[in-house]
């Protein structure tokens, strides 16, 4: 866990005084909603279909318990009793009224949590493997550099206003679980020859309208010059992005306008000029943010621990172990995911109930934290394995042991236009809908490992891009219609889906995603050929003819 100096709480605490005074003039009526919008966005306020929503940051996904407790807190206290858990590590309350705000924001506000930058043309939240830190192989753990860029880039002015919003992703394993590949800047953390740290540095993806997978701009940027290095990419976005177009602002329309080589040109000419500036950074700088990350005073464990023979007797928990358990770096001790995609309910939601008891679950099993992915799922980093079995009956009392981590019903989806008003179609009950008709595990195993993400509307919050299945609401007069790509992926080998045909109707969906999918099981070699894999060898062709034959 990361330690907040004075100078981080005296932030947050001014942040929340400031906000209070704006709601208080917008209720007065001195501010109108214009006035009052860049303000509000500020602070990761929107105006929703029904409601303000409020979406609060976790910087690279990172959470202590009282972190968490506050979490619930303001869901109980100010929401309708539950969190909506994002793909960006954040957290969104979609009933919040805005004369309570301030006091939400003032409760989090003690606990070291905030909402700014979370929205509006800023750099916004840091994001990076939910792993971080405890994933086996890491080269370090990738939060170190998440922040200290968090730190230089919070409320700089030169990061405040730019074309559009930015986002940044760090990853420092090969398994990338960050999907820097779709973020403006995607960072991998390396070593070069002579043993030094650095990174690959990624620029240009994005999903939305014009999706792009990001291009390598520079195979080695040293530690030190990162900041500098990104710096520059900034500079040069905010002075070429294109302010006049919404829809041409991302860094990923210049990159592809301008092209990877011109435009790396140009990094490389306004780098030459602050590399060696104040912005180099001293070992100290990194040392000290080092310091104040904690981690667990780990005991020397057994690998194959009694508690965890006696249990794999019990097929349930076994299935539940299969996909929820991973390895961790420290011998006798796993990572634990937690599905938030219960069969029937909307993908990444928790009660308040459900977060409180986790907290605690967390401080008993998991030394007091946890994690939140860009899958919209939750995780224990730090779980001793003789604890599995205790853990594993705990979490199904409170509905959050549904044994589904990366299988069919593991679905990734944006609200959608249960909440969004931006949104053309329904994306949670389509989620909801789809869990129903996999919900049976034999057949989800069977089915092996299967992303499905979905989209209410083009600017693809729910990555529908890049899901093995991605499922894109949009509206065609007046009707819901969904058009279904197949072969995006997110990871290192991220890639954009391929549309397979005509958009069908929301009572068709489920129905032609069963298509695909008997499609696959019919057309795989073997039963350890994944579903991309199956893809990559025959190409869309032959899932297009199955469910188009009969329609
Ligand atoms: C309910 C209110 C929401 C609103 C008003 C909203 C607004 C937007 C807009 C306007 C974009 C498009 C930006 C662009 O042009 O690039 C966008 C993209 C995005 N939003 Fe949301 N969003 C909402 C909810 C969510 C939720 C629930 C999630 C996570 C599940 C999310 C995560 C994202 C992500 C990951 C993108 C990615 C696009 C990219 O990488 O370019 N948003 N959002
Ligand atoms: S993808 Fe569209 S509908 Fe879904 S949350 Fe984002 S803006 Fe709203």
């Amino acid at each position: 866990m990361y330690a907040y100096d004075e100078i981080d709480r005296t932030l947050v605490n001014e942040r929340v005084s400031e906000f209070r005074d704006q709601v208080k003039r917008r209720l007065s009526g001195e501010l109108t909603e214009d006035e009052f919008k860049i303000l509000r966005l500020q602070n990761g306020v929107y105006l929703q279909l029904h409601a303000y929503m409020f979406r609060v940051a976790i910087p690279y996904g990172t959470l202590a318990t009282n972190q968490l407790r506050a979490l619930a807190h303001v869901a109980r206290k100010y929401d309708r009793g539950y969190g909506h858990f994002t793909t960006r590590q954040n957290i969104q309350f979609n009933w919040i009224k805005l004369a309570e705000l301030p006091d939400a924001l003032e409760d989090l506000a003690k606990v070291g949590i905030h909402a700014m930058q979370t929205s509006g043309n800023n750099m916004r939240n840091v994001t990076s493997d939910q792993w971080a830190g405890v994933a086996p192989g890491e080269i370090e753990d990738p939060r170190i550099w998440s922040e200290l860029i968090r730190q230089h880039t919070t409320l700089h002015p030169e990061f405040s206003f730019l074309p559009r919003k930015f986002k940044i992703a760090i990853t420092a394993s090969d398994h990338d679980r960050a999907a820097i590949k779709i973020h403006d800047i995607g960072l991998r953390l390396i070593k070069n020859e002579k043993g030094e740290t650095g990174f690959e540095v990624l620029v240009g993806g994005g999903l939305g309208r014009t999706p792009f997978i990001a291009k390598t701009i520079k195979h080695f940027v040293h530690g030190r010059d990162i900041l500098s290095y990104i710096e520059a990419i900034l500079r040069v976005y905010n002075q070429y992005g294109r302010r006049d177009n919404i829809y041409k602002a991302r860094i990923k329309i210049l990159v592809h306008e301008l092209g990877i080589e011109k435009f790396s040109r140009e990094v490389e000419e306004e780098w030459q000029h602050i590399r060696n500036s104040s912005l180099q950074i001293d070992d100290e700088v990194i040392e000290d943010i080092r310091s104040r990350f904690t981690y667990p005073s780990y005991e020397k464990l057994p690998h194959m621990p009694d508690e965890l023979r006696q249990a794999a007797a019990d097929p349930d928990f076994e299935a539940w172990r299969k996909n929820s358990v991973a390895p961790h770096k420290v011998q006798g001790y796993s990572i634990v995911t937690i599905s938030l995609k219960p069969i029937g309910a909307p993908p990444g939601d928790a009660t308040a109930e459900q977060m409180d008891a986790l907290a605690d679950l967390a401080d008993k099993y998991s030394f007091g934290e946890v994690r939140v992915g860009h899958e919209q799922n939750l995780a224990l980093p730090h779980v001793a394995k003789r604890d599995l079995p205790a853990l594993w009956k705990a979490l199904d009392k409170l509905g959050l042991a549904t044994p589904n981590v990366n299988l069919i019903t593991d679905i990734i989806a944006c609200p959608g236009l249960d909440y969004c008003s931006l949104a053309n179609a329904r994306s949670i009950p389509i989620a909801q809908e789809l869990t129903r008709r996999f919900a049976n595990h034999e057949l989800a195993n069977l089915i092996g490992r299967l992303h499905i993400n979905i989209s209410g509307c083009i600017n693809a919050c729910g990555h529908h891009h890049v899901g093995h299945i991605g499922i894109l609401g949009v509206e065609k007069n007046g009707e819901e219609v969904y058009q279904i790509t197949i072969g995006g992926r997110a990871d290192e080998n991220a890639a954009l889906g391929t549309l397979i045909g005509p958009g069908v109707k929301f009572d068709e969906v489920a129905d032609v995603i069963e298509d695909v999918v008997e499609a696959y099981l019919a057309l795989r070699e073997r039963p350890e050929e994944l579903f991309m894999d199956t893809v990559k060898r025959l190409g869309v062709e032959p899932f297009k003819e199955r469910v188009y034959a009969t329609r």
